[in-house]
């Protein structure tokens, strides 16, 4: 039954490889920061709200649009709601190329820190500024390593293995994607759970975790809260960046999209639940400060925390291995979504081979990726951003991150409310689930989430106006890259659509 665009061998294989899409980066280094950065149990009911009301309904219409049309993106919605629909899959898939870029860039650097294992990043109580195979010092700290990591070229060697393994799961679609998530995705539970119990078991852990997890109903009046669990959630379940509806175009038609969206929801937050207590419980025993930006919690507070699991030596390198490995496994299942949504929407358009398409992607990104690892430092105190890469990213994440994806959404739902009719999606996955979908799901579609996803754009627009994002920062020589950027963003993603859409197409 297979068909020349690929099938999944099995819904297993399906189910792995979209709940290994979901979970990423996102569930381990960004969740645990925005709740923190949000105040804990302030966060809980705004993310609870964005699971139910936009992210389930979502990921069951873009799973609907690909089993419905056995497509992917852009032409999943052009043949649903018509030629402008198309265009904003284009748009999202240029964006899902430029995070591409930087999530890689990242993966890059956690590559760094579990070869730092091998080194003297994880020592009990000590750590060594990156130099591999250094002698620790009594003085530096994980925090030192990492910038020192990120101030020479060694991130460039990383990402390039990162980018290798990933054309290589991604080589021959399905077959081997699904090879792939077999071994990574059981793994990282594993290892996800093995933290949690060592968390929770140490002394104290317990009182983390209930930070994190008691209501705190004072916080939840602040936008920015509700903002932040929104993005958060459209990202953690890889909303509104075309790669659900690619990977769901290679089901068969009869799937059970409302019951596959709630297992793959399920699975994402639960995992996203499970790190936040791994985190939250080791940051409270240790006194841990997460202050500062999403990356340091990860990438020198967790470590730090680290060191102190253990005075056996081998027993804490372990462990560091294990977390950081732990990252790059996640964010590789994630990674290879990021770059098949663009790949298959390619190959559906201009009916080129796989290795074109991957070609087509991997060039720009990967110049992209090296980009968000320049080492040249225009931070002295190499807090914040201290290298040019890091400013870079974390400039490009803040507009593509919190616009691209919300605003996707909200045309999607506009696009299938109400030029295809939300009723004919609701039917049409009711035609094969086992718990038929309400009228609610329409009055979602059509009125709740745009309303709800409209507020909070302009609400973050308005937020904007005060003064562009990153001016603030004195990058000497590079004060032109806060207006750089989001220009360079919109003109390039908005010419691709462009140019994408108008390309003829037979079906
Ligand atoms: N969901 C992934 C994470 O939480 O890290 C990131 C991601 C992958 C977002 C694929 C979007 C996407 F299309």
């Amino acid at each position: 039954m297979s068909t020349k665009r690929g099938n999944w061998n099995s819904k297993l294989g399906f189910i792995l490889a979209a709940s290994g899409s979901a979970i990423g980066l996102g569930n381990i280094v960004f969740f645990s920061s925005n709740a923190y950065q949000y105040g804990g149990g302030a966060f809980y009911l705004p993310y609870f709200v964005a699971l139910f009301v936009l992210g389930l309904p979502i990921m069951m219409m873009e799973f609907g649009m690909g089993t419905l049309t056995g497509k992917s993106f852009p032409l999943a919605l052009r043949q649903l709601a018509g030629k402008r629909a198309e265009f904003v899959g284009w748009w999202s898939i240029a964006s899902a190329m430029f995070i591409t870029a930087y999530y890689v860039a990242i993966l890059g650097w956690a590559f760094g820190m579990m070869v730092g294992a091998f080194g003297s990043l994880f020592e009990p109580g000590i750590t060594a500024p990156f130099a591999p195979f250094a002698n620790p010092t009594e003085s530096a700290s994980a925090m030192v390593y990492f910038f020192s990591l990120l101030a020479t070229w060694w991130p460039v060697v990383f990402i390039f293995v990162i980018w290798g393994l990933n054309l290589l799961i991604l080589r021959n679609g399905t077959a081997t994607i699904e090879r792939a998530v077999r071994i990574f995705v059981p793994l990282m539970w594993l290892f996800m759970i093995g933290l949690v119990v060592r968390g929770l078991t140490l002394d104290g852990g317990f009182d983390g975790a209930m930070y994190l997890f008691t209501p705190d109903l004072e916080g939840i009046a602040d936008a920015n809260v509700w903002r932040g669990a929104f993005s958060q959630m459209f990202f953690s379940l890889s909303l509104g960046l075309g790669t659900m509806t690619a990977y769901a175009s290679y089901l068969p038609k009869d799937a059970d999209q409302v019951n596959n969206s709630l297992l793959v929801s399920f699975l994402n937050c639960g995992f996203e639940f499970i790190a936040g207590l791994a985190i939250f419980s080791l940051l409270f025993v240790y006194a841990l400060n997460p202050a500062g930006s999403t990356l340091s919690l990860s990438f020198f507070v967790i470590p730090q925390g680290i060191n102190e699991l253990s005075t056996i030596p081998w027993i804490t390198r372990l462990f560091g291995f294990l977390f950081f490995f732990l990252i790059v496994i996640a964010g590789l299942t994630s990674s290879i979504s990021l770059i098949e949504g663009p790949a298959a929407a390619l190959i559906d358009k201009l009916k080129i081979s796989r290795r074109k398409a991957l070609t087509i992607i991997a060039v720009p990104c990967m110049i992209g990726s090296v980009l968000c690892t320049l080492p040249i430092i225009v931070d002295q105190g190499l807090n914040g951003n201290g290298t040019l890469g890091l400013s870079i990213l974390d400039i490009t994440d803040h507009w593509v991150f919190s616009y691209s994806l919300l605003i996707v959404g909200l045309v999607e739902c506009l696009a299938i409310g109400w030029i295809l009719g939300a009723d004919k999606l609701r039917l049409a996955l009711n035609q094969y689930a086992r718990y038929p979908l309400g009228r609610w799901f329409n009055v979602l579609i059509k009125y709740v989430i745009p309303t709800l996803l409209a507020t909070v754009i302009l609400s973050s627009l308005w937020e904007e106006r005060s003064a562009l994002y990153g001016s603030g920062v004195d990058m000497v020589g590079f004060n032109w890259l806060p207006l750089f950027i989001p220009v360079f963003w919109l003109v390039v993603s908005l010419g691709f659509a462009y140019y994408l859409t108008k390309k003829p197409y037979e079906a």
